[in-house]
């Protein structure tokens, strides 16, 4: 399976014109396969309380990189939909949930502005994908948290994180979650302190849909 995805890796350097978050490495780690990344997955489930926030829910993660953060929380879940706009990235998330024998989770490549699904979820995560540095994000900050609005069922959630303080200032920050609060009320945030250089300052909320 490593000998797999390194190859995978390779054709990604090769083939993908945008920026993949790894610089050609792995931008989250996966204790279960002993992969590491620029970011703690393990230590962010359990900042986040992910396990406990997740259990029994369909779940629709947004921009999902190599898949880490799924194949973690796929024992908790009732299914999960996930999906980035590397496709190499999601051959990845492919062939490690084969590994882990894990079946309750649909992967596919393609974006957040094209995604047109009927379904709506228990709750959806938007973990530091409001923006993207690789230019690929293409809507609004309204349009993107209406479309969260669209795919969380009434009365679930939305499971926000930011950016890193260094590239979103407070005030940035403030704005964007003004616009958060036109869809979904903010029911409790707090800033994550453990984990990598990459996961420290970031913001944590946990929103309701409203209406
Ligand atoms: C900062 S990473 C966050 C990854 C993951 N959500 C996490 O927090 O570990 C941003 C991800 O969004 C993906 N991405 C960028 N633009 C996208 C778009 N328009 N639709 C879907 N995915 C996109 C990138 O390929 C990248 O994997």
């Amino acid at each position: 399976m490593h000998y797999d995805i390194a190859k995978i890796l390779e054709e990604q350097r090769r083939d993908y014109k945008s920026y993949d978050y790894g610089e050609g490495y792995f931008y989250q780690s996966c204790k279960p396969l002993h992969i590491t990344g620029f970011r703690s997955t393990e230590i962010r489930i359990k900042d986040m309380g992910l396990r406990n926030l997740l259990k029994g829910k369909s779940v629709l993660d947004i921009g999902i990189n190599a898949g880490f953060i799924p194949l973690e929380i796929a024992d908790i879940c009732q299914s999960i939909d996930a999906f980035d706009i590397n496709p190499f990235l999601i051959k990845i998330a492919q062939t490690c949930a084969k590994f882990l024998h894990l079946d309750n989770i649909r992967f596919w490549s393609g974006t957040f502005e094209e995604y047109n699904g009927a379904k709506t979820y228990d709750v959806v995560l938007s973990f530091a994908n409001h923006s993207t540095y690789d230019r690929n994000t293409k809507q609004s900050i309204d349009d993107y948290f209406q479309k969260c609005h669209r795919y969380v069922s009434n009365g679930c959630m939305l499971l926000f994180e930011s950016h890193l303080p260094s590239y979103e200032t407070p005030e940035q920050l403030n704005k964007i979650l003004e616009v958060l609060c036109r869809y979904f009320n903010v029911e409790k945030s707090y800033k994550l302190n453990r984990g990598t250089s990459g996961d420290r300052g970031r913001l944590f909320a946990v929103c309701i849909r409203r209406g």
